[in-house]
């Protein structure tokens, strides 16, 4: 499973690369708002992204019609070649996928809770599909049970181009688990979560073990 950053922040995303395992970065408007974002300086941003990134960058198309989404994401793509368009699950969002993907820009359907939802998104020509696991959890049903029925189920067929399935709105080291265990292609994780994925409480006690028998035998 590759890791994606889920996040807007270019420090993050320094950060995250430095260690080695950054393949991606998925943002969205709240994720571009939280970092105090303005709407003139978004295409910019992107760029910025898509310059640290050695991978697909998923930046979001907030139209609404399937012509407005088509015009968004044609100048979404022409920002970066590692530029994907993402674009919501919805009938709007389908004909718009099915458009770009025909002239060779990736989609990233986006917001998607179902089984049907992923089909239709893979039938579109979405080449990433980004099943939502922690909403599932705020309004208390199962989204780890509903990625793992969209991975089963879109792995049963092949659309004819390549799918990867992005195990997305990950809130814990958990879910990062369980995406893993399932064959999810990807986890697009917040920065928060993917340092802790760094952490295990046996490793902080295993290196205090050694730093204290360094110490001793520094002494000895
Ligand atoms: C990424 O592509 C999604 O937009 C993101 O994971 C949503 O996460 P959230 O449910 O925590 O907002």
């Amino acid at each position: 499973m590759k890791f994606f950053l889920d996040t807007a922040d270019l420090a993050e995303i320094e950060e995250a690369a430095s260690w080695g395992a950054l393949a991606g970065v998925t943002t969205n408007p709240t994720l571009y708002s939280r970092i105090g974002g303005k709407l003139d300086d978004f295409h910019d941003h992107i760029k910025r992204i898509c310059e640290l990134v050695d991978g697909p960058v998923s930046a979001e198309s907030v139209a609404m019609t399937r012509d407005e989404i088509i015009a968004d994401g044609r100048k979404l793509a022409s920002i970066a070649d590692n530029v994907v368009v993402k674009i919501p699950t919805m009938v709007e969002g389908l004909a718009a996928t099915k458009v770009l993907a025909s002239e060779g820009i990736a989609v990233n359907m986006t917001l998607c809770f179902s089984v049907p939802q992923a089909i239709l998104a893979a039938r579109s020509g979405a080449r990433y599909i980004s099943p939502f696991v922690g909403r599932f959890d705020d309004i208390s049903e199962d989204g780890l049970t509903q990625l793992e029925n969209v991975v089963a189920a879109v792995n049963n067929y092949d659309f004819g181009h390549d799918i990867e399935i992005i195990a997305a709105s990950i809130r814990s080291a958990n879910h990062v688990t369980q995406a893993a265990l399932m064959g999810a292609d990807i986890a697009t994780v917040p920065f928060a979560v993917l340092k802790k994925c760094v952490e295990h409480p046996l490793t902080d006690r295993g290196l205090e073990a050694f730093l204290k028998d360094w110490e001793k035998v520094q002494n000895a």
